[in-house]
């Protein structure tokens, strides 16, 4: 059985990544999730300044997690310095390195941790509801690099297709999709409050909930452009994993699961990857991308 992918020159021994966020914010973390096996790392999301995340910043709700962290609470020095090169140490799978925000931002921050990264993720998060900013990223970023430039989706943007349009226009090599879902607002009944420490208490969902959201946005960009996609949004078990594949993930990337039940499921879910194809009559995980059938 073979479920190792290869996408935008990446080739990965199977299709599970961490995504960006907190189990990929150190490097012993890091450490830690590449010896469950998976088949390459994000990192998180770096920008020009430490950014300040107010506390609590995870939330757990049911199945799902709501969050209010931004990016990375250290300033790129400390990551350019110390935590990029210990990451390429230590990891033997591509280190995919997300980075945020703006223009000019990309092009402070590219060049000095190209050395480091195996391919770049461009967070979109804060770019608001125009496409041309993406298209602005995108180029700010293949014209630094000849590495591959994934474009991170947020489920917030008005067309997912025209978005993902800009991105490759401006030069991406692949499309992520989706990032957290919201705003979302949780109370505690007891004491009126929210379980997050934002100003307002809204933040971001994640996890098992927000699954479909996740598979019609892959598979809305899977039709719209012909670059890669990557799958993230509430996969917790290998049929999960597999539904991305088919809505028209290459690969994928999980995090509110392992936050929630341990970096283990990472390791546990790529066991179960074969006998789930196998179960499909499936022979190789690439045969099966894009395979949903939309006729009715
Ligand atoms: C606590 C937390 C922190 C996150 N931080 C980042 C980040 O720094 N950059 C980013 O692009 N996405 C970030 N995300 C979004 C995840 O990378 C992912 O897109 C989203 O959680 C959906 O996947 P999941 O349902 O498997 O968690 C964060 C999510 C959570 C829950």
């Amino acid at each position: 059985m073979d479920i190792s992918t290869e996408f935008a020159g990446l080739k990965m021994d199977n299709p599970l990544m961490p995504a960006a966020g907190p189990l990929t914010g150190k490097p012993s973390l890091v450490k830690s999730v590449a010896e469950q096996g998976v088949g390459g790392i994000v990192t998180k999301t770096v920008s020009t300044e430490a950014a300040d995340v107010p506390k609590p910043a995870i939330a757990k709700l049911g199945e799902g997690v709501l969050n209010c962290e931004k990016w990375a609470e250290e300033p790129p020095s400390q990551w350019i310095d110390d935590y990029y090169p210990r990451i390429k140490r230590d990891v033997d799978v591509p280190v995919i390195v997300s980075l945020g925000y703006n223009p000019d931002q990309i092009k402070e921050l590219l060049p000095e941790i190209e050395p480091f990264a195996d391919a770049f993720e461009l967070s979109s998060h804060y770019l608001g509801r125009d496409p041309e900013p993406i298209r602005e990223i995108a180029s700010a970023a293949s014209d630094l690099t000849d590495k591959p430039i994934f474009v991170k989706l947020s489920p917030h943007v008005p067309d997912l297709g025209e978005f993902a349009s800009a991105a490759v226009d401006g030069g991406a090599s692949g499309i992520v999709a989706i990032n957290s879902v919201g705003p979302g607002l949780e109370i505690d009944l007891e004491t009126l409050r929210s379980p997050l420490g934002s100003e307002d208490g809204y933040g971001w969902l994640s996890g098992p909930p927000i699954k479909p959201l996740a598979l019609q946005a892959v598979n809305e960009i899977y039709n719209s452009v012909e670059v890669p996609v990557i799958g993230v949004g509430g996969i917790a078990s290998a049929h999960d994993l597999l539904q991305f594949v088919a809505a028209g993930a290459s690969a994928t990337q999980m995090l509110s699961h392992a936050i929630s039940e341990g970096k283990e499921r990472y390791s546990e879910i790529i066991k179960n990857i074969p006998e789930e194809l196998e179960r499909l009559g499936t022979e190789t995980l690439s045969e099966l991308v894009g395979k949903y059938d939309n006729s009715r």
